[in-house]
């Protein structure tokens, strides 16, 4: 069997907030194994962009608490390590891109040099080395002009120019982990097919595995391998996406399955969860998702339900797995 990439094991992380702690992730456990593309759904605030930056050590220092759990690459814990060690896997072994590609790259700066930057700092190359190695990238995320491209500012390029610079930036020091957070999500719809297809291609070229962050199920049904659903911080269920999809065992999985946009009409969707995430500073002794469920009896009163089963996992009483 092969080992997993990246193991979380009962990670839990918590914000301070006026109104107490937020529990942003709670025991949260899964693999990524090499070159696996997986994907991570569920709705706004259950913990995935947290999940993702407690793994790349992104977590603000002053306000996160990692409460318990272990985060595990390549035999070690990376909630251990010193930040200067991490500062390292980061850009090297492990990279990210967010929503907003503008926001992460430096305005004052050119393309050029931004792309040039890790290539001379992780691995070593000269300026002139490294310039060269810029324009092959910008040609490989496909695009055209690369030499005048290098000497932009990221205002000159569009939003699916920039994601295109931010892949190539991510894969530059050839990770083994490329970590997606909604990338297209701010990108129009022919846009976001294109993106998705190149990380797609890139991470198939790389055997580079991919994590990719996303609220919504369509791009999951295309693009993951394995799908991983959150609700209120915690993982309610897991498993093969062609699996889950088809026959998803939690009622939220279902609801999620049920609230799809119609195809082609953006805003337009059959059904809408009825009631609200719970607020994550005052979240229940049991069930999380009991309020919102159709299916929910006096027993999902009375505890959380674990997250059971083997190559299917989910987390509620009556899923049909044994607990
Ligand atoms: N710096 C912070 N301080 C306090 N609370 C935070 C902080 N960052 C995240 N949280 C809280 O943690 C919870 C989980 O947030 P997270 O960003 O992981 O959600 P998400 O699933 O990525 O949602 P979205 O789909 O909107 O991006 C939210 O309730 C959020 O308010
Ligand atoms: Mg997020």
């Amino acid at each position: 069997m092969t080992a997993p990439l990246i193991h979380f094991d009962r990670l839990s992380v918590s914000f301070a907030a006026e109104q107490g702690r937020v529990r942003a992730v709670q025991d949260v456990s899964f693999s990524v194994m090499p070159g696996q593309t997986l994907g991570i759904v569920g709705e706004s605030g259950c913990g995935k962009s947290v999940t993702a930056m407690a793994l790349m050590g992104l977590l603000p220092p002053q306000a996160a608490r990692i409460d318990g759990g272990e985060i595990t690459f390549q035999d070690q814990n990376l909630l251990g390590l010193k930040p200067a060690q991490m500062a390292d896997l980061r850009g090297n072994q492990l990279a990210m891109i967010f929503q907003e590609p503008m926001t992460a790259l430096n305005p004052v700066l050119t393309i050029g040099e931004q792309l040039c930057e890790p290539l001379i700092r992780h691995r070593g190359l000269s300026a002139k080395n490294a310039w060269q190695q810029a324009i092959t990238l910008i040609n490989e995320v496909g695009l055209a002009r690369a030499e005048s491209l290098m000497a932009a500012y990221p205002h000159q390029l569009s939003g699916g120019m920039l994601q295109r610079i931010m892949i190539a930036m991510a894969l530059s020091c050839k990770p083994q982990l490329l970590i997606a957070d909604e990338p297209t999500t701010a990108l129009d719809v022919t846009v976001q097919a294109q993106i998705l297809r190149l990380l797609r291609d890139q991470a198939r070229a790389h055997r580079m595995a991919l994590m990719l962050i996303t609220h919504d199920l369509g791009v999951i049904a295309q693009m993951a391998e394995y799908v991983v659903v959150m609700y209120a911080g915690r993982i309610v269920e897991q498993g093969p996406t062609a699996d889950v999809l088809r026959q998803p065992l939690h009622p939220y999985t279902r609801g999620l399955i049920a609230s799809r946009p119609v195809p082609g009409e953006r805003r337009r969707r059959l059904y809408s969860i009825p009631g609200q995430v719970p607020d994550l500073a005052d979240l229940p002794p049991y069930c999380a998702f009991t309020d919102r469920c159709e299916r929910a009896t006096e027993r999902c009163r009375q505890g959380i339900p674990p997250l059971a089963g083997q190559r299917r996992k989910a987390a509620c009483f009556y899923s049909g797995l044994e607990l």
